[in-house]
């Protein structure tokens, strides 16, 4: 029971109440991990029958954050000073990221990983592992024990990177294959073909990637494109054949409605437009495009377009700084501010929930509080802080109020998460 909030379709407008479902007095009746209604609270109540009542009010309770791309194995180096992206991948990722060939240290950092999301009212995450086919299984199995709904994959890198970082074309094919027959559609683990970027993956690694796609058309396909303007000069040259960076993905069929490409800053309307046509998600992770100096992703161009591109919003940790959607939120409003536009409050709570479920093909299972899918819940506290608090007094909307959450709130305004209904341990 509590303030019970979710979105029907993405607002038009900051008063577009029509596209919330919200009920000041509402409830969500949960039974065997699944959502069976919401609604208001007496409605729901004769559902529900004498089932046992948990009383969120005057808290908010809204669908499950989805962050719909990170680096588990980034933990460590969130926070590293002073480079831009190609000298951030050498000098701290690549580094870090060789030290998951150990199993051991790799599901010390999985289990930290998903603790720090869940505490910040993230259920489910589209996932980077490291190349090593251990990091996956780590990850895997720590997701697959907390039964939450999560994507990931073994990133596939065969150059440009150290030795004990880079797979090679048949290897990375065969483990991402092990990886796939394992784990995807196992409880509610998906997984994701994971090339790390044009630069790091041969034009022989890209091959076996369209393979995989091709063979697996109902896993989601993830990478990163348009990031940097030195990244995208170096893909460039090392496909001459392609038109431009993103028809480097096109010309290995790796385009596609399940395909999400991280950053997308600086791309063209041509490019843009081959993204569109394909459905591919360009995937928007301001605290990360802001840290890195790579550039202002323009999410209401995009949106607005003829041809509109589907977007997602994601932390990008450890290139992004931070675990929580709301903090993500707040600088995307701000990258977005500086374009002379505005993402609206109820955009912006559509986007971390529905839109990013939608995004990632997932809004049957997740990102609603539709009847029939998964209780994956996020309750948020708007007095979390004597700030918020102070704030919170001059405040009459839900808008209003979701904004100071998203202006102002992080991990303690997370009151409770839900995963698959069972209340998740918070701050263990
Ligand atoms: N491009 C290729 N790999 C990465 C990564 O790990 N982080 C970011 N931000 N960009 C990348
Ligand atoms: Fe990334």
């Amino acid at each position: 029971r509590g303030r019970v909030l979710s979105f029907l379709r993405e607002p038009v407008a900051g008063d577009d109440l029509a596209a919330c479902r919200y009920e000041e007095d509402g409830a969500v009746f949960i039974k065997r991990g699944k959502i069976v209604a919401a609604g208001d609270f007496s409605t729901v109540s004769a559902v529900a029958g004498d089932a046992p009542v948990t009383d969120h009010r005057p808290h908010l309770v809204l669908p499950g954050f989805i962050d719909a791309h990170a680096h588990f194995p980034q933990m460590q180096i969130i926070a590293s000073y002073g480079a831009e992206l190609l000298d951030w991948l050498n000098d701290y990722t690549f580094p870090e990221e060789t030290k998951f060939s150990d199993a051991q240290h790799a599901r010390r950092i999985a289990r930290l990983f998903l603790d720090e999301m869940i505490r910040h009212g993230t259920t489910t995450v589209a996932a980077y592992c490291s190349v090593h086919m251990a990091s996956a299984e780590a990850f895997f199995e720590e997701s697959h024990s907390r039964d939450m709904l999560n994507i990931a994959g073994k990133v596939m890198m065969d150059r440009n990177a150290p030795a004990g970082l880079i797979d090679t074309p048949q290897s990375g094919y065969e483990d991402s294959k092990a990886l796939i027959a394992q784990w995807h559609g196992k409880g509610r683990q998906l997984y994701a073909i994971t090339p790390r970027f044009a630069i790091t993956s041969s034009p022989e690694q890209m091959e076996m990637a369209q393979a995989l796609a091709a063979e697996h058309p109902d896993c989601h396909v993830q990478s990163h494109l348009s990031e940097n303007h030195a990244e995208i000069r170096w893909a460039e040259q090392l496909y001459p054949q392609a038109k431009d960076y993103t028809d480097v993905y096109a010309r290995y069929g790796l385009l596609g409605r399940k395909s999400l490409f991280g950053h997308c800053i600086h791309l063209s309307d041509r490019e843009a437009d081959a993204m569109s046509e394909t459905g591919s998600v360009a995937v928007f992770c301001p605290t990360s495009n802001l840290f890195l100096g790579s550039g202002l992703f323009d999410y209401q161009r995009y949106r607005k377009r003829e041809r509109p591109l589907h977007v997602a919003v994601a932390t990008d940790v450890g290139g992004g700084t931070n675990y929580s959607m709301l903090r993500t939120l707040d600088e995307g409003y701000k990258v977005i501010a500086l374009q002379g536009e505005k993402l609206n409050p109820l955009a912006s709570f559509w986007q971390m929930t529905r839109g990013n479920a939608e995004a990632l093909s997932i809004a049957e299972r997740a990102g609603t509080l539709d009847a029939g899918t998964d209780a994956d819940i996020v309750v948020l506290d708007a007095w979390a802080t004597p700030t918020m608090r102070t704030r919170m007094e001059t405040i009459d909307t839900l808008s209003e109020e979701l904004f100071l959450l998203q202006t102002l709130g992080d991990d303690r305004a997370v009151r409770e998460v839900y995963i698959a209904g069972r209340a998740a341990k918070l701050g263990d």
